[in-house]
């Protein structure tokens, strides 16, 4: 056996393991502690294959090539902590993404929420805010002028502070608006040659705040929530257990969208209803709990990355 080599010899198998290897996994944990530490991300619940997918790009990008070089190039360079962060978590999305998701909301899941004159809504993994704006100006334009008797929250998160800055400001060009009709650009953006903004009655509808979706919510009586194309980052277990935290932020009847490509497993699959198999939508059971709790646990401090978008301006505001 070679200096650089540890041979297992497990009864039929033998396994070979470089000392290199072997230190650069140790480099590859800490690096994911590190991140942990930083940020607060529990890469644990990441898939290995994502994250070192991921990793590599940064590692090549800064020419470290090892999980130890690069970890040395970290602690050396705070700014790298953002880019790779960003690289992470993909913040790829559009408004109205997967059309006919939006459709059968319309059709069918808003108007039997809107029986009742409170509708809590949550966009879970929001990005730079295309999806939480969809939804409210879906729910403008389904309720017109009936929305000043209804009290309607569309709560937002990501984990990504960048993305949600941009999400509080809500500016766009004509190619993010792809797929949106004049009609909406119109009555629902205010255009200033390059840029077009969401109007200030829209913003007022949504609340961007930072929460890790590791997490249990400390918000709870959702009507509808929506977590799609997060997944992907997770492995099973974490999936399964972030579904469940969905599953108890939901009031009984309650409904989770989840991505096209993605599915309910384990103990989630057995708990929700399936609604529409196409669009992946799920549905809390009614004779489940039958509780609206009318306020938010309190939500703690850390978590409360308040990123208010009032009319008057965009002031994110860390409580
Ligand atoms: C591909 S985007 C999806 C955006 C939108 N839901 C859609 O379907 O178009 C995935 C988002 O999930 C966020 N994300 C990844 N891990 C997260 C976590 N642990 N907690 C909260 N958000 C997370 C990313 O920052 C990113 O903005």
């Amino acid at each position: 056996m070679g200096a650089t080599q540890v041979k297992q010899k497990m009864g039929k198998s033998v396994q070979m393991t470089s000392v290199e290897d072997f230190l650069d996994n140790v480099a590859y944990q800490k690096l994911k502690k590190l991140l942990h530490e930083t940020f607060g991300i529990d890469c644990n619940g990441y898939r290995d294959e994502y994250l070192k997918r991921r990793f590599a790009i940064r590692l090549n990008a800064t020419g470290a090539n090892t999980y130890s070089r690069y970890v040395r190039y970290l602690k050396k360079n705070p700014a790298e902590f953002n880019l790779v962060l960003s690289n992470l978590t993909v913040n790829y999305t559009t408004f109205f993404r997967d059309s006919d998701v939006y459709v059968y909301l319309e059709k069918t899941v808003l108007p039997r929420l809107f029986k009742s004159k409170e509708v809590r809504i949550w966009s879970a993994g929001c990005a730079t805010g295309e999806e939480p704006y969809s939804l409210a100006i879906l729910v403008h334009k389904l309720l017109g002028k009936e929305l000043s008797n209804y009290n309607v929250t569309i709560f937002a998160s990501d984990l990504v502070e960048v993305a949600l800055a941009k999400a509080v400001e809500g500016e766009y060009n004509k190619k993010q608006l792809m797929g949106l009709a004049d009609s909406l650009i119109g009555k629902y953006f205010s255009n200033s040659g390059e840029s077009y903004k969401v109007k200030d009655f829209v913003k007022q509808m949504v609340r961007f705040e930072k929460h890790d979706l590791m997490k249990p919510s400390l918000r709870k009586g959702f009507d509808l929530i929506l977590c799609r194309n997060v997944m992907i980052f997770f492995a099973r277990e974490s999936q399964q257990q972030i579904h469940m935290h969905f599953y108890n932020a939901l009031r009984a009847g309650g409904y989770l969208v989840i991505g096209k490509s993605e599915v309910l497993g384990g103990e989630p699959s057995r708990k929700f209803l399936c609604s529409d198999v196409n669009c992946r939508v799920y549905q809390k059971s009614l004779a489940d709990g039958c509780c609206r709790p009318s306020c938010d646990l309190r939500v703690a401090k850390a978590d409360a990355l308040s990123l208010n978008n009032s009319a008057g301006g965009q002031s994110i505001v860390v409580q």
